[in-house]
């Protein structure tokens, strides 16, 4: 029987983790998405769809379907399915790695204001701006929907549910990756005067950030959630030999 790798997925890095395990002889990958977006990247290996029901619930699969290691390459803002898996990996007994792309860095010229949450981030908007880019995804809107006055240009893969007021929010659906100069034409072409971004990391989506600085816009950056507990890389080579190492010890 093959040596099962479970891969928490919705990341750009997990969608290359079983890229980069296709065809290994003996491996079988299992992708697993939360189900949110509507046509996600092709993925090779076994795909499934949809939460586990909680610690507990993952836990179960683990054991159920023998999975022999756990790569939580989820988002790094996304803290309940680490923590679950976590928790899980450690009941059932199996190996886990975290894989979560470095965060960006301050460069030179950029006004960062760091936010804890989007709480923070909301409350901080009305002395920087009232135009704003949010590049958050399509939930947790609430908070900034919550301050008066200020316009918003929401940019998301998917469209935010329920759709917010129109007359306060413009929407634009698209997926990454984003260009500088393309960046930079939507912030002028809807005069956005400050940005509201998560810290992702990777090249991907860090154009607007560079885009805002030529502008001299400020960006508003959520900082990232603690990372979950245990070993934890941020390339996906370091994520192939991890694997490939847990599967030969024994
Ligand atoms: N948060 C972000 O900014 C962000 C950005 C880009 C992509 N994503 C991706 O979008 C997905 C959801 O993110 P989130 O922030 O909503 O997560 P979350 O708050 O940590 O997770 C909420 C629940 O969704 C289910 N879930 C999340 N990721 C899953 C996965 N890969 N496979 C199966 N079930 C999953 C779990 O349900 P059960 O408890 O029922 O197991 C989890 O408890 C993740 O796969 C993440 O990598 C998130």
């Amino acid at each position: 029987m093959s040596d099962r790798v479970l891969i928490l997925g919705g990341t750009q890095e997990a969608t290359e983790l079983a890229r980069a395990l296709a065809g290994k002889p003996g491996v079988e990958t299992i992708s697993s998405l939360a189900g949110r977006t509507r046509r996600p990247a092709e993925i090779p290996g076994t795909l499934r769809r949809g939460g586990f029901g909680g610690a507990g619930g993952l836990e179960a699969y683990l054991r159920r379907e023998g999975i022999r290691v756990v790569v939580d390459a989820t988002h790094p803002y996304a803290e309940a399915i680490s923590a679950h898996a976590a928790a899980a990996c450690e009941g059932a007994a199996v190996p886990r790695i975290a894989l979560h792309r470095a965060p960006w860095t301050q460069a030179t010229g950029e006004r960062w204001i760091v936010a804890a949450d989007a709480d923070a981030a909301a409350r901080a908007l009305p002395g920087l701006g009232r135009r704003v880019l949010l590049t958050i995804g399509s939930r947790g809107l609430e908070p900034f929907l919550r301050v008066p006055e200020l316009r918003y240009v929401v940019r998301s893969i998917e469209a935010p549910e329920p759709a917010p007021e129109a007359d306060r929010v413009t929407l634009l659906l698209a997926r990454g990756p984003f260009d500088i100069e393309g960046e930079r034409r939507l912030l002028e072409s809807h005069a956005i005067d400050v940005l509201v971004s998560k810290n992702a990391g990777g090249r991907a989506a860090y154009p607007k950030i560079a885009a805002a600085r030529t502008l001299g816009i400020p960006v508003v950056m959520i900082a990232r959630p603690p990372p979950p507990p245990g070993e934890r890389v941020d390339s996906v080579a370091a994520a192939l030999s991890w694997v490939e190492e847990r599967l030969a010890s024994d």
